[in-house]
Order: C-alpha cells, then sequence, then structure tokens
C-alpha cells in the first residue's frame, strides 16, 4: 500500500495549498482493515474536500474514499440503490435517471462525493438527502466493525446528521437509497415551479443544472466549497422584527418557533458582495459562497469569513454559523479556534 505525504491541492474543491502527512487513495474494504490495524489513531476520511475547508497543514493521514460500485434491489414500490461511498455525487444522480429511477434529480450537480453526502445531509432545491436515504453503512476506527445505520438513526437535521456528532469515529462506506416507484415532482423552488404540475424528471434535472451554472461558480474554475455559511435560524418574533425594517429578507419557515432567514440575502445588504481579502472572496452572483480567485491561502478565507460574520451581525444582529466543515492539523476545528491559531 502507497502511504506518503501529500498534497491536499487535488483533494479539497477551494484549491488551497496544504499537504497532510500521510495519503490513502482507499479502492478496497480489505485495505480499510489493515490501516486500521495499523493505523490506531483515527484518520480523516475525504471524498472530493467539496465541504472542507483546510485551515494548515494535516498532521494525520487522509483516506481518499475510491470505493466504487451500485447495486440494485427492487420491491414491489421501490427500488433500493446500495452505492458506495467514493463514487460521485452527480453521477449518481445521472445514472438513476438513465435507469429510469427517478427521485435524486432536485439534487443534481452538487459537488462531491455519495459517501460525504449524508454527514451534512445535502440538500437543494427543496430536497434533502435525507428523505431517500434508507441506509448508511459505516466503518467505526474505535472497534474495527462495520455498522448499519437506520435513517432514524442518523438523527438527520438541516445540514447536519450523528455522523458530525457522536458518530465521528464511523467512516462512512456505503449508503443505500429508497427511490420510490411512485414518483412526485418537488417543484416548490421559484424556477421549478415554472415547470408547472406535468413536468419530468429529466426536465427538473436540466432546470436544477441551469440553475445551480447560473448562480454557484463551478469549483474546476473557481475554487469555493458550496454556501460557506448555513441559512441561520432565528426565534419567529426577531424574524418579524427584520422583516418589518427590511420587508425584502426572504425568511422561511423552520421548527415551531423558528424561522429560517437567507443568509445571501443578509451578506448581500451587508454590502459585502465581491468583497476580497487577499485572493478569497464573497461570490458575486451568490453572496453565500466564498471563493479562491487564486492563490487565496486558509488565512484569507478565514479571515474573510469573520469580516463577514462581524458586518452582518452589526447590521441586522444575526451571527451567521459556518457550513464549511474546517479542518486543522488535528482534526475538526472551528472558525474562532482556526483564527485564534493565525495569531
Ligand atoms: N439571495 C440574495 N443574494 C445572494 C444570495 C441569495 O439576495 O447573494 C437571496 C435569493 O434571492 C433568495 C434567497 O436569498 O431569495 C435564497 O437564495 P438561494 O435560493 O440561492 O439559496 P440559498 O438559501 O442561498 C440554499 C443552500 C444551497 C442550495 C440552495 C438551493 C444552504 C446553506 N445553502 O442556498 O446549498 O443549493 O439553497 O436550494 O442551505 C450548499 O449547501 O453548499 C448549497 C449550495
Amino acid at each position: 500500500m502507497h502511504v506518503t505525504s501529500a498534497s491536499l491541492v487535488p483533494y479539497n474543491t477551494f484549491g488551497l495549498n496544504h499537504t497532510a502527512e500521510q495519503l490513502v487513495e482507499l479502492t478496497t474494504r480489505e485495505q480499510l482493515q489493515s490501516l486500521w490495524q495499523a493505523y490506531p489513531q483515527m484518520p480523516l476520511l475525504v471524498g472530493e474536500g467539496s465541504n472542507l475547508l483546510f485551515t494548515e497543514a494535516y498532521a494525520g493521514l487522509v483516506l481518499v474514499n475510491r470505493l466504487k460500485g451500485k447495486q440494485i434491489t427492487e420491491t414491489e414500490d421501490a427500488w433500493l440503490v446500495k452505492v458506495e461511498g467514493g463514487e460521485n455525487w452527480h453521477q449518481l444522480v445521472c445514472w438513476c435517471l438513465e435507469h429510469g429511477m427517478p427521485g435524486l434529480e432536485n439534487l443534481s450537480l452538487i459537488p462531491g462525493t455519495v459517501g460525504a453526502s449524508p454527514v451534512q445531509n445535502i440538500g437543494a432545491y427543496g430536497v434533502e438527502l435525507a428523505q431517500f436515504c434508507s441506509q448508511v453503512e459505516s466503518f467505526d476506527w474505535q472497534s474495527g466493525e462495520y455498522k448499519t445505520w437506520s435513517v432514524a438513526e442518523c438523527d438527520f437535521g438541516y445540514r447536519d446528521s450523528v455522523f458530525k456528532h457522536e458518530a465521528r469515529s464511523h467512516l462512512i462506506v456505503s449508503v443505500t437509497f429508497c427511490l420510490p416507484k411512485a414518483w412526485q415532482p418537488v417543484l416548490g423552488y421559484g424556477p421549478l415551479a415554472e415547470l408547472g404540475e406535468a413536468a419530468t424528471a429529466a426536465e427538473i434535472f436540466e432546470r436544477v443544472c441551469a440553475t445551480r451554472q447560473a448562480k454557484l461558480p463551478d469549483p474546476a474554475v473557481l475554487g469555493n466549497a458550496g454556501s460557506f455559511f448555513k441559512n441561520p435560524k432565528v426565534v419567529t418574533a426577531q424574524a418579524e422584527a427584520l422583516k418589518l425594517a427590511w420587508p425584502a429578507l426572504p425568511v422561511f419557515a423552520a421548527e415551531p418557533g423558528l424561522s429560517k432567514l437567507a443568509a445571501g440575502w443578509l451578506i448581500e445588504q451587508a454590502d459585502l458582495k465581491g468583497v476580497q481579502v487577499g485572493g478569497a472572496g464573497v461570490h458575486t452572483q451568490q453572496a453565500l459562497v466564498l471563493v479562491n480567485h487564486g492563490g487565496a491561502t486558509a488565512a484569507d478565507v478565514l479571515q474573510l469569513a469573520a469580516l463577514v460574520r462581524e458586518r452582518v451581525e452589526q447590521r441586522f444582529g444575526v451571527r451567521l454559523e459556518p457550513e464549511v466543515r474546517m479542518i486543522g492539523a488535528a482534526g475538526e476545528t472551528y472558525l474562532d479556534e482556526a483564527l485564534a491559531c493565525l495569531n
């Protein structure tokens, strides 16, 4: 097995220039077993690094999930598709549609791998992974055993799951999707509603791809990790007060007593679109995305994120929380901790 210090440039869509002490591309489960015996310390499992910000060099083992394979089981009502974690997400969406199994079309063009998709419960245009996920299979680095998680055990929330919390020692190796044969289009999001109730899955796919391409920068062209912040949830009374002061503010219903605000709108209205710190900038088409204009360092991105958070808080009294996962030398870190390390 080839274990070597490596550049992380190909493994983070922000395109930041850091290294990992050791890096292995994982292609078989046997390899996983022998690595587990050799490395007691928990490795960092990455897919395509499309939701990660490496804040410094990683002082450990990075495992790149390249496990491949798909298996379909058919029941009377649904197709169950078991997919290995290293498969590319968008290719899976295309493959399901080509094989006459619609359902995932609203999630087209989301960068990243299948294995990473449950961690933050990816979502877009009115659909979340949780709606189609039936099981997640993981390898627990603590016990060296595989575990199968039911959808209830995954504890999915808005960009959240058990894999960000109690189950951090679990590396996701496969995901099983349940695609009901009684397909229903999800057309609640503006540009999709225009398609009308008779819309086909292929039409939704096309429209989602066009919408994403118009707003969201392609990481192959302009480094980024998608939405940098979560859409903040505030108590409904605060949302109502903000709406009185700024009638154009987009407000969405959340859990009882809470409302979700559009972070991109708040950032734009705080005059931050296009603002740069070094090589990092607020995207001009979608203010929720921070981009690497070329040569950005982690310090540039972190300082820009801190500036965005501060200006939005000053103007609206709402504190944004990063959605991108930050990885420091020893593993997961957070914005304030990473900023403190810069000084
Ligand atoms: N808006 C602005 N200015 C901006 C950006 C947005 O005014 O610069 C307004 C829009 O006009 C709209 C509202 O804010 O009224 C929401 O914007 P949009 O529909 O673009 O979606 P979002 O809430 O900014 C979320 C997800 C995206 C997902 C889209 C579509 C999060 C953190 N982000 O973005 O997911 O593609 O909805 O469903 O929930 C990601 O997670 O990386 C991601 C890209």
